[in-house]
């Protein structure tokens, strides 16, 4: 792999400005370029970077200096998209949700399975130090042994049916565009999927969820309760409860602090003074996998990706939602 690894970036949307302004800070990496199918969205991305403009996904895709790909289109597209990345060999940092449902993540990582190619959800939450930290308290014990975890990850949104976010036909609703968040940090602390589901959703207008709130039961007994919502803002906060202690992490999915508390002492803090949202971490995380010739990623395996899509697919079959191109 290149000393500068050049990205092609698929999608110019909201996420790829937000990425490119932490992006555009790493010293390994460079923005080569932009697929859109709006060519002026595709240039506006790309023109300050003096990376090239596409409007033809598989010639940006082909373009010889582009050794990785970030798919960053709404959620419905994701697998075509990284699957015609992984087919003509090159990486793929796609996007989380990784796909809408179970069955077309599976179809992703056989693609990367098949071609020997690199393929990663982008759940950056896991690639933060704080996270990291987190991780390390739990398995060292600090709080015992869990029994219990929260997460709520709960936005307001004006309903608007062309938006990604209540469109069913864009694979819309609370729980792919964020509780995917909640779900996946459950899977990350108790490491297996959950034994029992069980759920309540309320809808928008359009039909997809607006809000929705689970109970997720692990093997030995471990209890997460989860709640996602685009119609209400929530704190966004995890707490993690064990038989010693609680750890507690506000705005977990992009954490800047967490605290250690036995008892009611405050035991340890982790603070990240991080300047930018904290993209970076993912990007650099995918450079390290792609020089040392991994084909995923350890802190989110493929097969974990495939777990956490199987428990999102649990939880619309209880409500009754299944999105037009799923028939
Ligand atoms: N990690 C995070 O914190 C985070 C935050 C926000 C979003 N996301 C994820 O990133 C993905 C994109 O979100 P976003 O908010 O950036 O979406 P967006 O702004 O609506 O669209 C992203 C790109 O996809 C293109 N696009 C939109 N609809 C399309 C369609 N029907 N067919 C083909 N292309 C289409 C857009 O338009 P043009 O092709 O016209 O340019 C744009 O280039 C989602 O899966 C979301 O979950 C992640």
């Amino acid at each position: 792999m290149k000393s500068v690894i050049g990205w092609g970036f698929i999608g110019a949307g909201g996420i790829t400005k937000r990425v490119m302004n932490d992006f555009k800070e790493l010293s390994d990496a460079k923005l080569v370029a932009v697929f859109s199918r709006t060519e002026a969205n595709a240039v506006q991305l790309a023109l300050p970077y003096g990376a090239k403009a596409y409007t033809d996904c598989e010639a940006m895709i082909r373009n010889p200096e582009v050794d990785a790909i970030y798919v960053a289109t709404p959620h419905h597209l994701h697998m075509e998209h990284a699957c015609l990345a992984l087919e003509l060999g090159k990486p793929v940092l796609c996007e989380k949700p990784f796909a809408p449902n179970a069955a077309q993540v599976r179809k992703m990582v056989e693609k990367a399975r098949e071609t020997g190619t690199y393929l990663m959800e982008a759940m950056w939450t896991r690639f933060f130090p704080v996270t990291r930290k987190v991780m390390q308290w739990v398995s060292d014990g600090a709080i015992g042994d869990v029994h219990y975890l929260t997460a709520d990850f709960g936005f307001s949104a004006a309903e608007n049916p062309q938006s990604r976010l209540f469109n069913p036909d864009m694979a819309g609703g609370s729980l792919l565009d964020v509780g995917v968040y909640a779900v996946s940090y459950a899977s990350m602390v108790f490491g297996s999927k959950p034994i029992e589901v069980l759920s309540r959703s309320r809808s928008t207008s359009t039909g997809v969820d607006a809000r929705m709130a689970c109970l997720l039961e692990y093997e030995n007994g471990q209890m997460a309760s989860l709640f996602s919502s685009i119609s209400t803002s929530t704190p966004q906060e995890v707490r993690i409860i064990g038989t010693k202690g609680h750890i507690e992490v506000p705005r977990f999915w992009s954490p800047r602090e967490a605290r250690l508390i036995i008892g009611d002492r405050l035991e340890d803090t982790i603070k990240d003074e991080r300047i930018g949202e904290g993209f970076g971490y993912e990007f650099t995380a995918v450079h390290e996998d792609l020089r040392a010739g991994r084909k995923e990623n350890a802190l989110i395996t493929l097969d974990e990706s495939i777990s956490v899509a199987e428990t999102l697919d649990t939880l619309r079959a209880q409500w009754g939602l299944v999105y037009p191109f799923e028939g």
